[in-house]
C-alpha cells in the first residue's frame, strides 16, 4: 500500500520523536550520520505540533514508542533483542517496553471467534470470561467447553490489527528507504533488512495458526521432559484469528510469594528452567524464544509449564555441534581449539589471524570463568563471543544472537527464583549429555549411518551401474573410460577410510 498516508505517517511518527524528547536520544544511540541527523530534524521540528505527546512519566523512547501504537511496541520490542542493529543502550531501552494495553471489549472477541470458526459461540463454549491478558497483538480470554465442560485459553487477534500492521510496515519500508537514500553511511544500519525481518516477525504472529503449530511441535518435542509441560492444542476450535490450548492451572512464575506459599522449592525450580532451555536448544534445535515470567506457570504438582509460543527459535544441527564444541573449548580453557572450531566451520574467514583470534578468546573467556559460580552467564559469554567473532569478520546470524538473548533472559528467571543459583550444576549435565551423544563415537557411528541410508537410496541403480561398468566397451569409449578409472584409486582411498574410521568407532563403542 503505497501513498501519501505512508508519508502522513513518517511525520507523525517524527513529530512525535521530537516532542517527546526521544530524537535526540534515538540518534546519538544509533550513531546517526550528519545528513540523517538533518533530515530528521527537517521532518520532525516543523511537525513536533503534529506529533502524540504520550505518558510524559515514562523515559522519551518509551514514551514515543507506546504513544504511537501496537505496531511501534512491537518493532521497539523486537529491536530490543537485536542489540546488533541498535546499539546495547538503546537495547536496553527498549526491553522495558511493557506489551500490555488495555484489553478491547469480550463482545468483539466474540465476534471475531465466531467470524472466524463459522460457528456460534453458544455451540462450543459454555462459558467465556472477560480478558485475563492483553497485549498489542492479542488478548487471552478464559472458557468452558460444550459437552466435558474442560477450562481453555482462548487468545483472539486484535479486531483490525493486520490491517493497522499492514499500514504501520509500509510507512516503515518507506522510511527504511528514505534512510538508505538519504545518507550511504547510514546503510550500515541497514534499515531495510531491520524492517523485513520485523515484517516476517509481524505476519508469523498475525496468524494464529503458526503459534498453535508452533505450541504442537514443541509440545511433541518435550512431552517427555519430566517436570515440564505445554498446553495441547484444541485445533478444532483454532483458526487465523482464534486459537485455542488447554487451560493450565497454577502460580505466575513472576510471583515468588505464591510459589513459596504452594510450597514449591524454588531452587529446583530455578536449574530446572535452565537445564530445561539447554535441552531443548541442544537436543531439539527448537527452543522457546521469550521465555521471560509473563511467560511461565508454576503447576500444582510443580511442573514448569511454558505459554506463548509466538517467537521460537530453531538451531540447525551442524550449527549446535560446533556450539557446543566451542563450549566445550571454553570449558577447558583450550581458546586455541575454540579458535580452531571457528575457522573449520567457515564461521571466521581462513586469511584471519588464529593465535590472534584466540588470545581475543581468552580476553572472553577468563573473566568470565574467573568469576564466582552464583555470577557466571552463558549469556554474557555468548555476548562477548559474537562481539569477538563479528571484529574478526564473522557474520551475525539471527538466530545465534535469538540464542544468546534469550539466555541471559532465562538466566535472569532462574537467578530471580533462587539467587544462588550455580549456573554449572543446572547446566553441566545436559551439555555433557549433547557431547556425549553428539560429538563421540556414537555420533560418528549414526553419521555413518545416515551416510549408508542414503547412498542405499541408490541401491536399485546399483547392479546396473557395476553391469555397465564391467560390459567390454569400444575401443574409442574404452581410452575415455581408462582415463576416468586414473581418478578411481581415490575413490577406493576414500571408501577405505569412511570403513575404516567406521569399524574403529565401533570398536570404541562396543
Ligand atoms: N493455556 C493457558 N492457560 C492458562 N493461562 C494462560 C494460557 N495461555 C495464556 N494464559 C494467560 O494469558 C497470558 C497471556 O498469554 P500469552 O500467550 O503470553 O499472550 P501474549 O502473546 O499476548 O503475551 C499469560 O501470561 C497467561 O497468564
Ligand atoms: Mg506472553
Amino acid at each position: 500500500m503505497r501513498g501519501p498516508h505512508n508519508l502522513w505517517r513518517l511525520i507523525r511518527t517524527a513529530g512525535t520523536f521530537e516532542k517527546t524528547g526521544a530524537m535526540d536520544v534515538v540518534l546519538d544511540q544509533l550513531n546517526a550520520p550528519r545528513e540523517l541527523r538533518i533530515a530528521a530534524r527537517v521532518l520532525g521540528w516543523p511537525f513536533k505540533w503534529l506529533g502524540f505527546a504520550g505518558d510524559p512519566a515514562l523515559p522519551p523512547v518509551t514514551r514515543a514508542i507506546t504513544a504511537l501504537g501496537p505496531s511501534y511496541i512491537k518493532l521497539g520490542q523486537i529491536l530490543s533483542t537485536r542489540p546488533d542493529f541498535v546499539g546495547d543502550e538503546l537495547a536496553l531501552q527498549l526491553r522495558v517496553l511493557q506489551d500490555k494495553l488495555p484489553p478491547f471489549p469480550t463482545d468483539q472477541a466474540k465476534a471475531m471467534i465466531e467470524a472466524d470458526l463459522e460457528v456460534p459461540l453458544s455451540s462450543i463454549f459454555s462459558e467465556f470470561s472477560d480478558p485475563v491478558a492483553a497485549a498489542s497483538i492479542a488478548q487471552v480470554h478464559q472458557a468452558r467447553l460444550v459437552g466435558d465442560g474442560r477450562k481453555v485459553a482462548v487468545k483472539v487477534l486484535r479486531p483490525g490489527i493486520a490491517r493497522a500492521f499492514r499500514r504501520d510496515i509500509d510507512a516503515f519500508y518507506l522510511g527504511a528507504r528514505v534512510i538508505e537514500m538519504l545518507s550511504s553511511s547510514a546503510r550500515r544500519l541497514r534499515p531495510m533488512d531491520v524492517i523485513a525481518h520485523f515484517d516476517e516477525t509481524v505476519q508469523q504472529e498475525l496468524d494464529l495458526r503458526t503459534e498453535a503449530a508452533a505450541a504442537g511441535e514443541f509440545a511433541a518435542n518435550t512431552a517427555r521432559d519430566e517436570g515440564f509441560r505445554v498446553p495441547g492444542v484444541e485445533w478444532s476450535l483454532s483458526g487465523r484469528a482464534v486459537m485455542t490450548l488447554d487451560w493450565e492451572e497454577g502460580v505466575q512464575m513472576a510471583d515468588l510469594a505464591a510459589i513459596d506459599a504452594a510450597g514449591h522449592d524454588r531452587a529446583a525450580l530455578s536449574e530446572r528452567v535452565i537445564a530445561m532451555f539447554l535441552r531443548h536448544a541442544l537436543r531439539d534445535g527448537y527452543f522457546h524464544a521469550d521465555m521471560h515470567q509473563g511467560n511461565l506457570k508454576v503447576a500444582p504438582n510443580g511442573d514448569i509449564v511454558a505459554l506463548d509460543f509466538g517467537i521460537m527459535g530453531r538451531l540447525d544441527e551442524y550449527t549446535r555441534r560446533v556450539y557446543a564444541e566451542i563450549l566445550m573449548g571454553f570449558i577447558r580453557k583450550d581458546y586455541r581449539r575454540v579458535a580452531e572450531v571457528h575457522f573449520e566451520a567457515g564461521y571466521v574467514p581462513a586469511d584471519r589471524d588464529i593465535d590472534l583470534f584466540a588470545q581475543a578468546l581468552r580476553s572472553v573467556g577468563e573473566p568470565i570463568f574467573g568469576m564466582d559460580a552464583s555470577r557466571i552467564s552463558m549469556g554474557r559469554l555468548l555476548a562477548y563471543l559474537f562481539e569477538v567473532t563479528e571484529r574478526f569478520g564473522m557474520e551475525t546470524r539471527t538466530e545465534l544472537i535469538l540464542l544468546q538473548r534469550t539466555m541471559v533472559v532465562v538466566e535472569g528467571v532462574a537467578r530471580t527464583l533462587n539467587p544462588h543459583m550455580n549456573l554449572w550444576t543446572a547446566a553441566g549435565p545436559e551439555v555433557e549429555r549433547y557431547i556425549r551423544e553428539n560429538l563421540g563415537p556414537r555420533a560418528l557411528v549414526r553419521d555413518l549411518g545416515k551416510t549408508l541410508r542414503v547412498l542405499s537410496r541408490f541401491g536399485p541403480h546399483l547392479p546396473r551401474a557395476v553391469e555397465d561398468a564391467l560390459r567390454r566397451p569400444d575401443p574409442k569409449v574404452a581410452e575415455v573410460a581408462r582415463r576416468r578409472a586414473a581418478g578411481r584409486p581415490w575413490l577406493w582411498f576414500g571408501a577405505g577410510v569412511v570403513v575404516a574410521s567406521g569399524v574403529a568407532a565401533l570398536l570404541q563403542v562396543l
